[in-house]
């Protein structure tokens, strides 16, 4: 197939970056675009590089590819995230990964705990806050957790974005919303392990491949943030282990599963997502949210370290997600 890759480099971006110290987190470097470049290539793909932005809309205008590969974060707002695939849509051109609603919708948290919610999957209370002024009425159980509303790769999450009292949820609040200017997502903290689900597939197609868990080496797990502080770090394998699949119980296992799988399908995801989950304060697991653009750069994203501990290769993977594609799209 000719297959091209929409992407989105940091480099693209630092010129006009401004704001907070990881406001080009969730963008792409060129070794991912590589990998996955290579990847398709091993399976006798013909690839070409689109890029993103108006460089993508001319790229396609002038040559559309038979399927495009979308890893393209966007730009600019909350549905950002949308903007490849609804061009692909308006233009006809087969592409991976969700479409333009579940990208929408997956990316603003508080839109995708109401759609999960409804659909009977467990998700931590929560309320969104717009002004400092509304902390005030708020009736949630310390501790609790903050966080931008619809930013991804821990972007605004640090250690401490727990909070356990009035005070601190005031400071926190109100620097989240100096620096993000957006608002932000105020839940009930669930103090257990941690997990992220990969699941493949779309609609009833929909399965787990596996989850994984996220073990804090040198901090409790009650006071443990998944945080860029610790992934940043030029030791974050010191600091964290990545188990895949997960060295519990079966029962207990499944019901993690279930979470992931449930948000998936309600979410509408296609193709693949990684669904973090954590077990609340009540030992029960709890959809913290939804990656339908699920980070893939090769040794380092939590998909391509799922798929590393499940013995797959990273060419696997990739080509895992473009197999899901053809089936679901009938593509030869
Ligand atoms: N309600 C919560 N309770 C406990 N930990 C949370 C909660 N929400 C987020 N976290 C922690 O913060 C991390 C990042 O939050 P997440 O919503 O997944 O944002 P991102 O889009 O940056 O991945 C999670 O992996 C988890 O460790
Ligand atoms: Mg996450």
């Amino acid at each position: 197939m000719r297959i091209g890759i929409a992407y989105d480099l940091k480099t693209d971006f630092q010129a006009q970056a401004s704001g907070p110290d990881d406001a080009l987190e969730e963008y792409d470097s060129p070794t991912t675009v590589e990998g996955i470049e290579l990847a398709l290539r091993s399976r006798g793909h013909t690839v070409t590089r689109l890029g993103g932005g108006r460089r993508f809309l001319a790229a396609v205008l002038e040559s559309p590819p038979e399927l495009v590969f979308n890893i393209a974060e966007g730009h600019g707002s909350r549905s950002r995230e949308a903007h490849v695939p609804a061009v692909c849509e308006m233009l006809r051109i087969p592409h991976t990964h969700s479409d333009p609603l579940t990208m929408a919708v997956a990316l603003d948290k508080a839109m995708a705990k109401r759609v999960v919610a409804i659909a009977g999957v467990p998700t931590p209370r929560f309320a969104v806050i717009e002004s400092a002024r509304e902390l005030a009425s708020l009736s949630l159980e310390f501790p609790l957790f903050a966080k931008p509303l619809f930013e991804g790769s821990s972007m605004g999450i640090r250690k401490n974005s727990r909070i356990a009292n009035a005070g601190e949820l005031d400071q926190r609040v109100g620097t989240l919303l100096e620096h993000y200017h957006e608002p932000v997502l105020v839940e009930e903290f669930c103090d257990g392990p941690e997990f992220t689900v990969a699941v493949l597939g779309t609609g009833p197609t929909a399965r787990v491949v596996a989850p994984m868990e996220i073990v804090p080496k040198k901090i409790a797990v009650a006071d443990f943030v998944y945080s860029l502080d610790l992934k940043r770090g030029a030791n974050w394998r010191e600091e964290l282990e990545y188990v895949a699949p997960p060295r519990r119980d079966a029962t207990f296992l499944r019901a993690i599963e279930k979470v992931a799988l449930d948000a998936h399908r309600a979410l509408g995801c296609r193709d693949i997502s990684r669904v973090d989950v954590r077990v609340g304060r009540d030992g029960a697991p709890k959809f913290i949210e939804a990656n339908p653009l699920p980070g893939i750069a090769p040794g380092w994203s939590d998909l391509a370290l799922l798929w590393e501990g499940l013995g797959r290769t990273y060419e696997d993977l990739v080509n895992s997600i473009v197999d899901e594609a053809r089936e679901r799209l009938r593509l030869p």
